[in-house]
């Protein structure tokens, strides 16, 4: 069983230069994507993360053929060979849903298995499910899946109950290639998804209104190829970013979007922390005094849910106490107990988690047990006096690539060992 050890005495202060990659969330739908035309695209600046080699599989299984060379990927699906994407491949990867659009449109049939439970909550699917049946496909839900059928897609109008970054997402795709007009309203406006259509756009599609929470899409026949860059990873820099202001770091990161992180910047500079933005790199240096504020999570721009953990590390190390609330996931506070386990001081009550800083911590074995807590758990045993010793690891290899190597570069005593 693999484990992640850190080793610290009191005091490291992290220091370098770290290159940021591609997003996880922006690679996942752009792969999906492919699914919609015969011809190859191309994506570079790939995360090489776990969950790209699980979408890859799913979509060779689909009928892909594809090349990964370093983080440039060339991937083609000329002919759909099977219209199924297993338990076993969604129970890996939620976020396999996003094959259900584009192989509905390009295929008129999808047998895809419904996602189980996961660590942070309850997260249903049936808001895509609603949106591709007013574009007409029929859907049934038989043995844990969902079979779905349609001759081709018509457009419709579609208002999101709930902003949701893959049902926009998958919804923007079958439309891509469906008969007449598709409205989308109430879309999510993640960087994420607007990358997506720009991805469409280049292989022919025709939407209107990327970025914003209205977005117009007229169906076209065929798409083509097309050549894209995948966005950098704005969680991964906000994770750096945290880092750097715990460990009275001087971080520099390059290859980010600071557009795509102004919540998260706003929040760090409130906490302290020194910051100097750059077209695409943000310097980052950690105070000796961190200040404590409140943090309520919400969609794209406000923000981020998947940065909460990595924020709640940074409040334990605030004089006085903080509001943490969050509102997009009914079960993300399953690092509290664990940073607890560290030495923090955290009481949850609802939605809220009220962390009382500035309180030491020390090492102690603990358990990832999402990709966002595991990053939480990382940065507390940055600042744990001692060695901390994380389990759960497989969480982390989804999203982060290489975190280990990048930050033994910056000073940090941290190693993958087998125990
Ligand atoms: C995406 O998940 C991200 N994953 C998540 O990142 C991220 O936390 C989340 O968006 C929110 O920003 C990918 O992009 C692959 P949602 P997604 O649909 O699309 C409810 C990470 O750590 N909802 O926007 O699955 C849902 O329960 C991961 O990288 C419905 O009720 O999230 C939630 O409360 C974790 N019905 C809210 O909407 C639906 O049909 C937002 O979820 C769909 C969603």
């Amino acid at each position: 069983m693999e484990k992640i050890r850190i080793s610290n005495t009191q005091g490291l202060k992290l220091e370098g230069t770290v290159r940021i990659s591609g997003a996880k969330n922006a690679v996942l739908p752009a792969i999906a994507a492919s699914l919609l035309t015969r011809a190859e695209v191309r994506l570079d600046n790939v995360p090489l993360v776990k969950d790209v080699y699980t979408i890859l599989a799913l979509m060779k299984g689909l009928g892909a053929d594809y090349d990964l060379q370093g983080n440039s990927l060339s991937i083609a699906m000329k002919k759909v060979l099977s219209d199924e994407a297993s338990y076993e491949q969604v129970r890996a990867m939620r976020a396999s849903i996003l094959v259900l659009g584009p192989l509905l449109a390009r295929y008129g049939k999808a047998t895809v298995a419904l996602p189980g439970g996961c660590a942070i909550g309850s997260r249903p699917i049936d808001l895509h499910i609603h949106g591709l049946q007013k574009m007409g496909a029929a859907i049934s839900l038989e043995h844990g899946y969902i079979h779905a059928e349609v001759s081709r897609l018509h457009g419709a109008e579609v208002e999101f109950e709930k902003k949701t970054v893959t049902g926009t997402e998958n919804l923007v795709m079958a439309a891509a290639l469906a008969e007449g007009e598709t409205v989308l309203r109430n879309c999510a406006c993640e960087p994420e998804v607007s990358s997506l259509c720009e991805l469409l756009v280049k292989m022919g599609a025709r939407i209107e209104g990327l970025g914003q929470d209205t977005i117009r899409i007229q169906g076209v026949k065929e798409l083509g190829g097309a050549s894209h860059k995948i966005i950098p990873d704005r969680i991964e820099a906000g994770t750096f970013l945290v880092a750097g202001a715990l460990c009275r770091g001087d971080l520099l990161l390059t290859d980010i979007e600071p557009g795509h992180l102004e919540t998260v910047l706003e929040k760090l500079r409130i906490a302290g922390a020194g910051l100097d933005l750059g077209p695409d790199r943000v310097r980052v240096t950690g105070g000796a005094d961190i200040r404590s504020q409140d943090i309520t999570t919400s969609s794209y721009p406000g923000f981020p849910t998947d940065m909460q953990a990595q924020f709640m590390v940074l409040m334990t190390q605030a004089q006085g106490t903080s509001i943490i609330t969050e509102t997009i996931f009914d079960r993300r506070f399953s690092h509290v107990n664990e940073l607890m386990r560290l030495g923090a001081s955290i009481e949850v009550s609802g939605d809220k988690a009220i962390v009382h800083g500035k309180t030491p911590l020390s090492g102690a074995e603990v358990m990832a047990t999402d990709l966002r807590a595991s990053a939480s758990l990382i940065l507390a045993g940055l600042i744990a006096g001692g060695q901390t010793l994380i389990n759960g690891v497989e969480h982390i290899d989804r999203g982060y690539e290489n975190i280990e190597a990048k930050l033994r570069r910056l000073g940090a005593n941290i190693e993958r060992i087998t125990g």
